[in-house]
């Protein structure tokens, strides 16, 4: 078997056994419900929609690896309920992140969902810190798996020389995701300059200076 479908294989297992053990979205209450990602109706997930098909449930988008020659050198392509729809209501989803050599996945949460992670290719350093700042991290090789639990923020780094692949599985349809530096240094409208001066122990010249550079490109 190919090296990539054992990875595929692998990611398809993790996602079950998370949505069969640790479910985070809430029980399904019909076989399907696949999402009707236009509809304006307002309810937890999406409405169903009708006529449905094989490919409501199908994605390639996962398949090749995506570039990465952005400010991280690092890319997440999803695989949640936005790509396919037929995972509304499932508790489930997936994603694939490439990384250059150096490339970083940086500190980040998903609010909705534990993560699992599959190394698809090269070696990746991992971690996560709990509520009480402990850091759990870990050097991980290709076909070794790490967990994220559920709310806590994690970070993956490729300190090789060589490129790395990892697959994803989350037990929610739509894990959401929130990057610490993006979500303090780039919001909109932005978090006032006193709160991260004292948060951080800065001065405004420092908090300006990180707010430009997680400014939008003009
Ligand atoms: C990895 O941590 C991811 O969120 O895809
Ligand atoms: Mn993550």
């Amino acid at each position: 078997m190919a090296t990539c479908d054992y990875g595929f294989i692998i990611g398809m297992m993790m996602t079950i056994f998370l949505a069969s053990f640790v479910s985070a979205d809430p029980d399904l209450l019909q076989d399907v419900c696949v999402a009707d990602l236009a509809s304006g109706v307002k309810l937890n997930g999406f409405a169903c929609k009708n006529n449905i098909s094989a490919d409501d449930f199908f994605f390639t988008g996962l398949a090749n690896p995506a570039l990465t020659n952005n400010t991280f050198g690092a890319t997440v392509t999803p695989a949640s309920v936005q790509q396919i729809p037929g995972l509304n209501t499932l508790g489930v989803s997936m994603a694939r992140v490439d990384y250059a050599p150096g490339g970083i996945n940086p500190p980040h949460t998903h609010p909705r969902a534990t993560e699992i992670v599959f190394v698809l290719e090269g070696e990746l350093d991992v971690g996560f810190i709990t509520t009480d700042n402990k850091l759990f991290s870990k050097t991980i090789k290709k076909h070794e798996i790490f967990t994220f639990p559920r709310g806590l923020i994690h970070f993956q780094i490729n300190n090789g020389k060589v490129p790395a692949a990892a697959l994803a599985a989350f037990n929610s349809q739509l894990p959401g995701t929130q990057r610490v530096a993006n979500a303090l240094f780039a919001s909109s409208p932005t978090v006032e300059d006193i709160v991260l001066t004292k948060a951080f122990q800065v001065g405004t010249k420092e908090v300006d200076k990180i707010k430009a550079k997680f400014a939008p490109k003009k």
